[in-house]
């Protein structure tokens, strides 16, 4: 039985991938700091199962890294830990600085230290992110796309890609990094674009919409991801980058106006006003990408992987499950959340 050591495993996609490997029958050990993006509710289930084990440390901690990798000697090691909110990056780039560039400076340490213990057919996975592309205005980026990251948090990304890259190229290392694009479905902390609009929309709270609501993402719902890293996991060639998307690009107001009809359908305003007069045009983020789109197709011919969820589909099940899991989503907001660039408190 394959055993996984996850990092970040607390977070959004870390605890629906910890899910998923359970579901496979692998053993799972998570390792997260349990920042303010880290949450244990979201692993309820998993906490229960002989085979998942929980260590609440940091990346950068090496002794720590390095003790999980001697000692539990696993056979696929896949980093979701990061700083990963944009607009927080904006406002305090130093976190993303430590964790997403010498966090994973140290993750690569560790491996490197410990190599020769590691079981054949070890390999590791660095999550990333479509932004270290920038911003393309036609077509799509593939994996020989340059970096141009716009953002602090996609520059530490990128830096985070660039370190993978140069010790797999220098010492050998079995290494893979994904590139994904904006992800969606349960447990996604309600600052990001979708769990933010439902909530604000259920609490007849303002629709906070940066500029024109015209800049364009391709959205893919978070078990597509999931499957996709498996899939990489086991057959991804060492030393490649793997693009993964859902080739399902719309603009930021279209998503906040489906979301709105939802809402309308599964839970009507008392006062029968539709949602999107909730709607506010809000300064535009500075430094803000205008469309992201990616050309998955080396994934696709390699490994064989689609996405299976529709975009449609997907995201009324999404708004479906955070109505269906308010005790998970009240406790994040009553604490601290509920728009940042509105400045919106929490009451
Ligand atoms: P998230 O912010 O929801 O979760 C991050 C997790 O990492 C949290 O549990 C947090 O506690 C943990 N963490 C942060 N710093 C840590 C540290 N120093 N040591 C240990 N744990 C730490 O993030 P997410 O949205 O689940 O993203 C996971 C990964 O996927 C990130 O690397 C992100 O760049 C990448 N990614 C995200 C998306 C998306 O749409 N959310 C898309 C593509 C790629
Ligand atoms: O592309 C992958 C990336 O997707 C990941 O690497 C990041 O970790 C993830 O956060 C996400 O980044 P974005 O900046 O695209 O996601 P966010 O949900 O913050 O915003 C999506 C779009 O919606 C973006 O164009 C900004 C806009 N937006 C966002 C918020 C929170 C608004 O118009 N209003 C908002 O209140």
């Amino acid at each position: 039985m394959s055993l996984i050591v996850v990092t970040g495993g607390a977070g959004f996609i870390g605890a629906n991938f910890v899910h998923h490997a359970l579901a496979t029958g692998a053993r799972v050990i998570n390792l997260d700091a349990l920042t303010y993006a880290g949450n244990l509710d979201s692993l309820h289930g998993a906490d229960a199962n002989p085979n998942y084990r929980f260590v609440q440390g940091d990346i950068g901690d090496r002794a720590l890294v390095g003790a999980l990798l001697k000692d539990h000697r696993p056979n696929l090691f896949i980093n979701f830990a990061a700083e990963s909110h944009v607009d927080r990056s904006i406002d305090g780039p130093a976190a993303f600085m430590e964790t997403n560039i010498m966090g994973v400076f140290n993750l690569l340490e560790a491996v490197r230290t410990n190599i020769d213990n590691l079981p054949d057919g070890f390999r590791m996975l660095q999550v990333s992110t479509d932004e270290v592309y920038g911003s393309c205005a036609v077509g799509a980026f593939n994996e020989e796309s340059p970096f141009r990251p716009n953002s602090p948090y996609a520059a530490s990304k990128a830096s985070g890609d660039h370190l993978v890259r140069a010790y797999h190229r220098t010492y050998g290392l079995p290494l893979i990094v994904t590139n994904c694009s904006n992800n969606y479905g349960p447990y996604q902390f309600p600052e990001k674009l979708i769990p933010l609009m439902t909530l604000n929309g259920l609490e007849g709270k303002p629709l906070p919409v940066y500029g024109d609501g015209q800049q364009v993402r391709d959205w893919l719902h978070v078990e597509d991801h999931c499957a996709a890293l498996m899939l990489i996991a086991e057959r991804g060639v060492l030393g490649e980058t793997y693009n993964i998307g859902g080739n399902s690009t719309l603009p930021n107001l279209t998503i906040v106006k489906t979301i709105c009809a939802i809402l309308d359908e599964l839970h009507p305003d008392a006062k029968g006003e539709s949602h999107d007069s909730l709607i506010r045009y809000v300064d535009d983020r500075p430094g803000h990408d205008a469309r992201y789109a990616v050309d998955t197709s080396k994934i696709e011919r390699e490994l064989g992987w689609k996405p299976s969820v529709s975009f449609e589909a997907g995201l009324k099940r999404t708004i479906t499950w955070y109505l269906e899991h308010e005790d998970w989503w009240r406790k994040i907001r009553e604490k601290n959340y509920s728009g940042a660039r509105l400045g919106l408190g929490a009451s």
